[in-house]
């Protein structure tokens, strides 16, 4: 458990993020199905991260592991062998969504298994379009475990009906070992970390942007040559910072080496709306993904209307946005939130349930979001129920910092997901956690 406790003198000093959870997936997968050696640097050390490592070790790949990179030995699109046992992926959807593409269109049998959250997320997302494309699974309920019947795969033309870069990633991955051309159409902007990665590790793949449509074109059995790969920091661990900073008195933050990938950099637009003290500066490219530094301050915050088109650009980020809104002058109405519901946690209900624990007016109405921060009323509980949730967890860690009763934090370990220094970043910055 985690004790969340008011801070006093402001955050104040340079925080140091963690690389990206979504380019590490990437940092893994890739250059263990590329020709070559490819080391990759910054990469983030968290559970979800090291589930993907080991799931890559298990098929044969040779990987090793230093202080400051990690050296991946890659063999080619079929050099993976099959897993002696079931792959256990923890809490990581994106490990699921990504392996089950790349693993149907291997040739051997394979099967997916991790905890208790990941088992109740929907999978048939990913093997519908798989099995299009000729794949084979067997599954209980639409879920993990997921047992995968690797084959040789055929092309399809397909529009993703869910916002979701986890699936188009998935098909992509499993297009790559396809002979011919696959395509993917999507509606909605979703980021594009794979498609960056992809064409500069010498994939034949083609992105034609419309206004109302996104294609993407894949040419399979093209051998990827390995790459050196910094992976930035993660915008979305960096969030709940720079809400701790805007929301906390006398405080001044600096962010490095931030992904400021404009598929997922909603977060920064949603603050500024709601009048966030925030600077972008020195911004650059790394390895084609936008990178930035960030300096935040306390700032006094008003309520905002977000749209569902924001959603796709910031998905993560609404359980720290929501914590943001709590303690602005005016409510916050965040539409279209149906996919909070599928995430390591239903967290539409669980923000709603948290602040409302916290003493803050909020309501799900249709899947949309309203926080009034006018009246703040009593604390009701101070125990926060996180499902096992990082994110949520992380969010109310900092929620604790700005109210006058401590929270408690329920399993608190599984911030390991996605941020393991997060309590000592926060504490290290003026912060007030204990564990
Ligand atoms: C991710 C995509 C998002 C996001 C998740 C990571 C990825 O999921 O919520 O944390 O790495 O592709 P969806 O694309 O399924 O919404």
């Amino acid at each position: 458990m985690l004790i969340s406790s008011k801070i006093n003198n402001g955050l104040h000093g340079c925080v140091n993020i963690p690389g990206d959870k979504s380019i590490s997936h990437r940092s893994i997968i890739i250059p263990s199905i590329s020709k070559g050696i490819s080391e990759i640097s910054n990469l983030l050390m968290s559970d979800d991260v090291l589930h993907t490592i080991n799931a890559m070790k298990a098929m044969g790949v040779k990987i090793n592991t230093f202080e400051d990179k990690i050296i991946i030995h890659g063999n080619g699109l079929n050099s993976l062998k099959k897993p002696l046992k079931d792959i256990y992926l923890g809490n990581s959807g994106t490990g699921a969504r990504l392996l089950t593409g790349l693993l149907s269109a291997q040739n051997f049998k394979s099967a997916l298994i991790g905890d208790e959250s990941l088992s109740s997320r929907p999978i048939k997302r990913i093997t519908t379009p798989i099995e299009l494309m000729g794949g084979k699974f067997e599954y209980n309920n639409g879920t993990l475990p997921l047992h995968i019947f690797g084959k040789e795969l055929k092309p399809i033309s397909y529009k993703i009906p869910i916002p979701s870069s986890q699936v188009k990633s998935g098909i992509i991955l499993a297009a790559l070992n396809t002979k011919g051309q696959t395509t993917i159409n999507e509606t909605s902007i979703t980021r594009d970390h794979t498609e960056i990665m992809l064409k500069s590790f010498g994939a034949n793949i083609k992105i034609k942007k419309e206004s109302d449509m996104n294609s993407i074109f894949i040419n399979g059995k093209q051998e990827l040559t390995s790459k050196n790969i910094y992976v930035p920091c993660d915008l979305s661990s960096s969030s709940f910072f720079i809400v701790a900073a805007m929301i906390n008195k006398n405080s001044n933050l600096k962010l490095q080496n931030i992904n400021i990938n404009p598929t997922r950099d909603g977060i920064l637009h949603a603050l500024k709306l709601m009048g966030g003290n925030i600077t972008i500066s020195n911004q650059r490219l790394i390895n084609d993904e936008i990178i930035g530094d960030i300096e935040v301050q306390s700032s006094h915050l008003k309520g905002c209307e977000l749209n569902e088109d924001m959603s796709k650009l910031m998905i993560d980020e609404y359980p720290i946005l929501s914590v943001a809104a709590s303690f602005a002058k005016t409510p916050s109405l965040f539409k279209g939130l149906k996919e909070l519901k599928v995430k390591e946690s239903d967290r539409l209900e669980l923000i709603r349930f948290n602040l409302n624990q916290c003493g803050i007016t909020c309501e799900v109405l249709n899947d949309n979001l309203f926080i009034d921060p006018r009246k703040k009323n009593k604390i009701k509980n101070n125990k926060i129920k996180t499902s096992f949730d990082h994110r949520i967890a992380m969010a109310f860690a900092i929620m604790g910092s700005k109210l006058d009763h401590d929270l408690q934090i329920s399993n608190s370990n599984c911030i390991n997901t996605s941020f393991p220094n997060f309590i000592k970043s926060f504490n290290k910055i003026g912060g007030n956690l204990i564990e």
